[in-house]
């Protein structure tokens, strides 16, 4: 048996140990037999040792946190009514519903559920779960509900984009709302597809913050009303890259590639520097307009700039370089990505075919079967063209099998 004052350095020990995030399943192994060893079970020391790590871990690295919940269960110890919301956020974030559900059933048992941080974080872990009637449940259940209960179900609506008729009686009765609710109305409405309600939402806010100015934007440009996006554009009190990011990609993607470019230059006036994202609506607009002094301008500026180079980007520089007829740069930027998707390999053999590399694209088209990577409609016309065009019959009804075989 140890003495008290040996059990307390073990406990100090422990509790660096568990501090940390990045503890191997083996190094865990060793840390619960230890707590065997040292008779450490159902140890009242050892509680607020778990609590505090699983606080502390829960947000940054969740998964050490679950983790260390159940190290913490076998131990004969459960976490209290303060660290159960953390665990539930942790969840949350892990699409758990299996590990939430255990701690729903868990703080019934215990009484715990009367604790509001507890049925929020419940109704807020089943609704990021995507299971809404469970964080209606829940909600329906609580005594006493304050703004945060009733954000964190309208937040589950709004992710979900379902159930507006529900949300906005919900969000009418509520006795009190702040900039969460007014934003999640906004959330709801653009997720669903219905912009005229979240304009309206939107048009009646009290006071919008960035957040509430960003979604509308969004809901506009994934909807291609461009026109009525660079309206509120002109308004927003403030941008940020994300806004600017949005605006550009919504001209790109609506064939604008002029107005997305001179969107460019006014970002670049107003001191915003771009990232990956915003860049790659940059090169796919310059791929649209298919001018190559454009192109090697745009090339190079996302190497000044020190671009990161991720798939996305490469993908837009092969998409670009190979449309304007530079299939040299178009090739060795393909050879940089480390693991090309159908949208890479179509990129690629799109350019290849369109400027009479036939061969070539016949080959790359091969090389991505045998990845086993599934094309696409254009991959296939891009192939068709090309066999046509070089009189390579044989291969091109080869290819027209092979994709009537992928349609099944
Ligand atoms: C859990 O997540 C919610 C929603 O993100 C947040 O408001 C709350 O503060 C978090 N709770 C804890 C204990 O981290
Ligand atoms: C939660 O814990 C605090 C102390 O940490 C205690 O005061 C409170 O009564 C507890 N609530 C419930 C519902 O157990």
């Amino acid at each position: 048996m140890h003495s008290r004052r040996s059990s307390a350095t073990i406990v100090a020990k422990l509790a660096h140990l568990l501090a940390s995030p990045c503890l191997a399943f083996s190094e865990l192994r060793q840390l619960h037999a230890h707590i065997f060893r040292c008779n450490l079970r159902a140890s009242p020391l050892l509680l607020p040792v778990f609590n505090r790590a699983i606080r502390a871990l829960s947000k940054p690295h969740p998964f050490a946190a679950v983790r260390l919940y159940s190290l913490m269960l076998r131990s004969s110890l459960s976490p209290d009514n303060f660290t159960v919301p953390f665990l539930l956020n942790a969840s949350a974030a892990l699409s758990l519903l299996t590990l939430g559900s255990e701690l729903h059933s868990r703080s019934l048992r215990v009484g715990l559920l009367s604790f509001l941080p507890v049925a929020n974080a419940l109704v807020d872990m089943y609704g990021k779960c995507s299971d809404l009637s469970g964080a209606r449940r829940v909600f329906e259940e609580m005594t006493v509900r304050d703004v945060v209960s009733f954000n964190a179900l309208l937040g589950s609506y709004a992710r979900l984009g379902v159930d507006m008729v529900d949300a906005q009686s919900l969000f009418d009765g509520m006795p009190q709302r702040n900039a969460i609710s007014w934003n999640a109305m906004v959330v709801g409405y653009v997720n669903c597809g219905d912009l005229h309600s979240a304009r309206a939402v939107f048009d009646e806010m009290p006071t919008r913050n960035l957040v509430s100015w960003t979604v509308m934007l969004m809901g506009y440009t994934k909807s291609g009303l461009v026109d009525d996006a660079r309206e509120l554009f002109d308004e927003m009190p403030e941008r940020n890259l994300v806004a600017w990011t949005m605006m550009i990609t919504g001209y790109s993607q609506s064939g604008r590639p002029e107005k997305a470019l001179a969107l460019f230059r006014e970002m670049e006036k107003a001191g915003v520097e771009p990232d990956a994202a915003a860049m790659v609506g940059v090169i796919s607009a310059s791929a649209q307009i298919g001018r190559v002094d454009l192109a090697n301008w745009v090339g190079a500026y996302v190497d000044r700039k020190r671009i990161e180079r991720n798939e996305r980007v490469l993908t837009a520089l092969v998409d670009m370089h190979a449309k304007c007829g530079n299939v040299d740069k178009a090739c060795r930027l393909f050879d940089e990505i480390p693991s090309p998707d159908a949208f890479s390999y179509t990129a690629l053999i799109n350019g290849l075919a369109s400027h009479g590399h036939a061969t070539m694209a016949l080959n790359l088209f091969d090389k991505m079967l045998e990845k086993s990577i599934k094309p696409d409609p254009i991959t296939f016309v891009s192939v068709l063209t090309a066999c046509s065009h070089s009189g390579l019959v044989d291969e091109g009804l080869k290819f027209w099998r092979c994709m009537l075989e992928s349609d099944q």
